[in-house]
């Protein structure tokens, strides 16, 4: 049901507890997610953000709750991407005359979605929008994270809408932060930044001291997935700023994948000496694991060592949307290292190494080979490898 937030503004979006996994590329969302949408009443009402197309008649069932569709005088569309924008089409059937507002990126991503003449009009940051009492007041955010992004603040109530700035991959039965489980949020929260935003973490920190500079009051952050922040809404804006600066723990995330268990039993050995050297360190099997969770455990760790046996002249499949991950992210302060085993030409440990060079990551330490199943010696010169690797976590 609509929820109201504060006096005039209601939460008309909804809830998507099956769903598992998301976007075109699958990206996992173990608890769900939302597509939060603002219902504004003032003079004049005022949409902010569409749910994903499937939603539609849900989410517009939810703005019945609270008004006629018709009477709607302005949509502010954030950004383009169809689960915030899917629901347009059948939101604008019902209220034709609304004024569509964009990002001047959004005045050409939009069109090239919907391929639909609505009344748009794009705004740049700073701009104002007068809707009675309060305004509307725009600030561009272009690749946070695609170029047509926009945030949205309300005078007033002092609500800042980013879209999917702070949001979280997270469907709970509450809308504000102060009513579910601290842990469970950070843990989606730190999941959307680490597999959304790190390659745009630059930007998030020049976004962030721009709105700051601004000295808005804040009262709610409305991030368009996920819970509103209410209590101390600044805190997820710290943490953004924490993670954008790309400082990693002095731990180490091994991953691997194995044919007959010796890259396996290396990666084990490896982890051992690490842990003789007092740092932690996770191992995981990439073909039995969730990329996008192992993407969250790389951004925390400062060493990345990736591990496969030879095969076919290059690696294993499913080390493949791990390395991509790793070249996509463009992680920064990380170190990192290669092994595996082999039996014949071994090429495997190379391949890594030179597209974790590719990906801008150092190589701490040169790739580590055995040849078929390791006997004792080979791993203890697998642990031997892991104690090294330990100074250049800590350096
Ligand atoms: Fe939640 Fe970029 O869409």
């Amino acid at each position: 049901m609509a929820t109201e937030l504060a006096k005039g503004v209601y939460w008309v979006g909804v809830t998507d507890w099956g769903i598992r996994r998301f976007h075109g590329y699958e990206l996992s969302v173990h608890r769900g997610t939302t597509y939060n949408s603002y219902l504004i009443r003032d003079e004049k009402t005022v949409v902010v953000d569409t749910v994903w197309g499937p939603h539609s008649a849900e989410f517009i069932e939810r703005i019945r709750e609270v008004v006629d569709p018709a009477s709607i005088d302005y949509v502010v569309a954030n950004h383009a991407e169809p689960d915030h924008s899917g629901s347009l089409p059948a939101l604008l059937k019902l209220c034709p005359k609304a004024t569509v507002v964009v990002s001047r990126a959004g005045a050409t991503s939009f069109p090239g979605h919907y391929h639909e003449k609505w009344n748009f009009r794009p705004v740049k940051t700073g701009d104002r929008i007068g809707i009675g009492a309060n305004e509307l007041v725009f600030v561009e955010a272009p690749l946070l994270h695609w170029p047509d992004s926009m945030f949205t603040y309300l005078t007033g109530q002092g609500i800042l809408m980013p879209n999917d700035a702070f949001g979280q991959h997270y469907a709970t039965a509450y809308r504000f932060n102060d009513l579910v489980v601290e842990q469970e949020l950070y843990e989606e929260a730190l999941k959307y930044y680490a597999n959304i935003l790190t390659p745009f973490s630059d930007r998030v920190t020049k976004k962030i001291e721009e709105l700051l500079a601004l000295n808005l009051p804040v009262n709610m952050i409305a991030p368009s997935h996920g819970v509103i922040w209410r209590k101390d809404p600044l805190q997820i804006v710290k943490k953004y700023q924490e993670w954008a600066a790309q400082k990693p723990e002095p731990t180490a995330v091994i991953v691997y994948d194995t044919m007959w268990n010796a890259t396996e039993r290396m990666a084990k050995a490896i982890g051992e000496g690490l842990a003789e050297s007092g740092i932690g360190n996770k191992v995981f099997h990439a073909a039995a694991s969730d990329t996008n969770d192992l993407v969250t455990e790389m951004f925390k760790s400062k060493l990345l060592v990736i591990g496969s046996c030879t095969h076919n002249s290059g690696v294993l499949p499913s080390l493949t949307p791990v390395l991509e991950e790793i070249h996509g992210m463009k992680f920064k302060n990380k170190v990192a290292a290669a092994f595996g085993s082999y039996g014949w030409s071994g090429e495997g440990v190379a391949r890594i190494e030179n597209q974790l060079k590719e990906a801008g990551l150092p190589i701490v330490k040169e790739g580590l080979k055995v040849k078929w199943q390791p006997g004792d010696a080979d791993l203890a010169q697998c642990r031997a490898y892991g104690r090294d690797l330990a100074g250049a976590v800590r350096s």
